[in-house]
């Protein structure tokens, strides 16, 4: 979500509206505005794209006082209406808050207020920080500071959240947990964003918040504390880049903003569903345990690369679960006669939740009464919206039209799926489920380690820019990563590439191999499936003596493959079965710096759309 606010002499809801529109590519299914008028709260929010709530501002022109919060959208808890758009008040209207994160704990503190007579009017998680606000802010005699710094004491989970007060007209609040948030500082007045893009057209000189703290924003001041209301360090930088390149992060494309982002969106897609003790918490998903327990077949449908998350999904729950899982492309499925019962759960994974090759093989599967469950990255869209249930990947709004962030996260939301159900079934294999679930919940970190050693892996891209041919080639769950290698190098660098099981290399493809033709090749980790590990070790050599140029993705210390790796690409050793999530991002990073060495545009590639809604 995108989050802005202000205190200064200027016209606080034009600053807050174009501070949005600069946000906008963090979320754009509804949004909202907040400003305190003669001692009122006045708020206007609309479900949709900005453009609708400056309708809305149009039709119902306000003056405000010089102090405003305003808030786009990207839907977590609650589809994207109206009524569940920021900002939220109490039931005196004397607070608003608007709110980026998720608040994990808001359904027992919703039952709470509930049964102190609050009355709730939306599905969010954010209603609930707006009710405790009120509360507190009565508690401490209108001191909105202390009230802020109680609530978050209250709060679990990931937040940013700003509040004005409606007896307050020259104070802005805000809170930080785990989720953005920066100050602009200007002359007499000063701005909060979730990103300097909101307010680079004011101030270049910014002050970034750390975790757990509170900042009061007034004209002439800025003050930070934590949440025990001791004075906090912050860090002030100036910015130097310019308002298109603020968008971006500082980066030239999304899609590399994106691909960095992905520690951050893999620790969201796993919070508040992994407990301490391991147990697994998926109650989005809307299907009961016992109708969990009686699947007896899984079909998961998708296209593209969301097809690809589902070849892997299918190595996982088959091996956790002992359920028989299918992976069809979604445009082929219906057209066969597919057998589906009751039994049946349909696994439908789209980052849009529109493709209509998906959406159809969805409406195909229901009709034959199949249960289906999606995994989506966009709230409230056409695929949940019509599955029995759903589980989100938090990945945030993706911009690039390859994908790559949501890719990663529908990973960790297939591994959930597939451990949920081990757990629901009470399998035997309770032992490496527990020890997988918490190598799963190290990802982030391990995402975060490869992000800090691609650099090899751009210069090598570079020097391939005039390759005609890439070939990729793995086993098991690797085979799957070399596909999703292969896409990426067609769809952005626009050349031949293809991918191969290993093991079906020299039942022809092999014929392929000449000298100095780029092959890479996906190494398994050593742990668990050492077999597997040293086919694939003497596949390298079979290519490798045939002329080929090895260019080797392989665990950290892998002493096996490197006499015969003409360029060696190191991951951390992470369990087999999880190893996608950790070896996707040389093949990103690769085929994303190749295609910018060719001059191609890596966010826009030619002939794709971000969601083809055309069967
Ligand atoms: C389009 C995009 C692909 C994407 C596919 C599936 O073809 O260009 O990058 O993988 O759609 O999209 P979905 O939103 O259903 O995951």
């Amino acid at each position: 979500c995108g989050i802005v606010g202000y205190v200064g002499p200027q016209p606080a809801l034009e600053v807050v509206v174009d501070g949005l529109k600069r946000l906008e590519y963090r979320g754009y299914d509804s949004a909202g505005v907040a400003v305190v008028a003669d001692g009122r709260i006045e708020t206007e929010k609309r479900a949709g794209k900005l453009a609708n709530l400056k309708a809305a501002l149009e039709e119902h022109p306000r003056s405000a006082d010089g102090i405003g919060i305003g808030h786009t959208r990207w839907a977590t808890h609650g589809a994207p209406t109206d009524v569940n758009a920021h900002p939220h008040v109490d039931n005196d209207n004397r607070v608003a808050v608007i709110h980026n994160g998720i608040i994990e704990n808001f359904a027992s503190l919703r039952l709470e207020l509930e049964e102190r007579g609050c009355k709730f009017t939306s599905e969010t998680d954010t209603e609930v920080a707006a009710h405790l606000l009120g509360e507190e802010v009565k508690a401490q005699n209108g001191d909105l500071p202390a009230a802020m710094r109680a609530v978050c004491r209250k709060l679990e989970g990931a937040f940013t959240l700003v509040a004005v007060h409606a007896g307050q007209p020259d104070l802005v609040v805000a809170a930080r947990r785990n989720s953005p948030l920066v100050v602009g500082r200007g002359d007499g007045e000063n701005f909060l964003a979730s990103d300097v893009a909101a307010f680079i057209a004011h101030t270049r000189d910014a002050v970034e918040l750390g975790q757990d703290q509170v900042v009061e924003l007034r004209r002439d001041s800025v003050t930070v504390t934590d949440y025990d209301g001791n004075p906090a360090e912050v860090r002030e930088y100036h910015v130097d880049w310019d308002a298109s390149a603020a968008e971006k992060g500082g980066y030239d494309y999304f899609m590399l903003k994106e691909i960095v982002e992905q520690p951050q969106a893999v620790a969201d897609t796993l919070l508040g569903r992994v407990g301490v003790d391991g147990t697994l918490t998926l109650d989005e998903m809307r299907l009961a345990p016992s109708e969990l327990r009686d699947i007896q077949k899984i079909v998961i449908i998708a296209c593209g690369t969301s097809y690809h998350a589902g070849l892997i999904a299918k190595y996982a729950i088959e091996h956790w679960c002992r359920i028989p899982c299918e992976v069809e492309v979604a445009s082929e499925f219906r057209y066969r006669d597919p057998i589906l019962d009751r039994q049946t759960l349909v696994i439908a994974i789209s980052q849009s939740g529109e493709s209509m090759d998906t959406l159809m093989a969805v409406r195909y599967a229901r009709e034959q009464r199949a249960r289906v469950l999606a995994i989506c990255n966009v709230n409230g869209s056409t695929i949940p919206r019509e599955s029995d249930g759903v589980l989100y990947t938090h990945a945030g709004p993706e911009v690039g039209v390859a994908a790559t962030k949501t890719f990663l996260t529908q990973l960790v939301a297939c591994y959930l799926v597939g451990l949920y159900l081990a757990q629901v079934r009470n399998l035997k294999y309770g032992d490496e489920i527990n020890a997988v679930i918490e190598q799963l919940a190290n990802m982030p970190q391990q995402v975060e380690k490869v992000l800090d050693t691609v650099g090899s892996v751009r210069d090598l891209a570079r020097s391939l820019a005039n390759a005609e041919t890439v070939l990729f080639l793995g086993r098991h769950v690797g085979y799957p990563v070399a596909l999703e290698g292969a896409l990426k190098l067609k769809e952005l660098a626009y050349m031949h590439a293809e991918a191969f099981a290993a093991g079906e290399l020299k039942h022809g493809p092999i014929a392929l191999i000449e000298d100095g033709l780029p092959v890479v090749v996906v190494v398994p980790s050593r742990e668990g499936r050492g077999v597997l590990h040293d086919k694939i070790v003497s596949n390298i050599q079979e290519i490798r003596a045939r002329g080929a140029r090895t260019i080797v993705i392989a665990e950290e210390g892998d002493a096996d493959v490197l006499p015969y790796a003409d360029e060696l690409i190191e991951i951390p050793a992470v369990p087999t079965l999880l190893q996608p999530i950790v070896a996707t991002i040389p093949m990103q990073v690769f085929a994303c710096e190749l295609a910018l060495a060719k001059g191609n545009d890596v966010d826009q590639p030619r002939n794709l759309a971000k969601s083809v809604t055309v069967e």
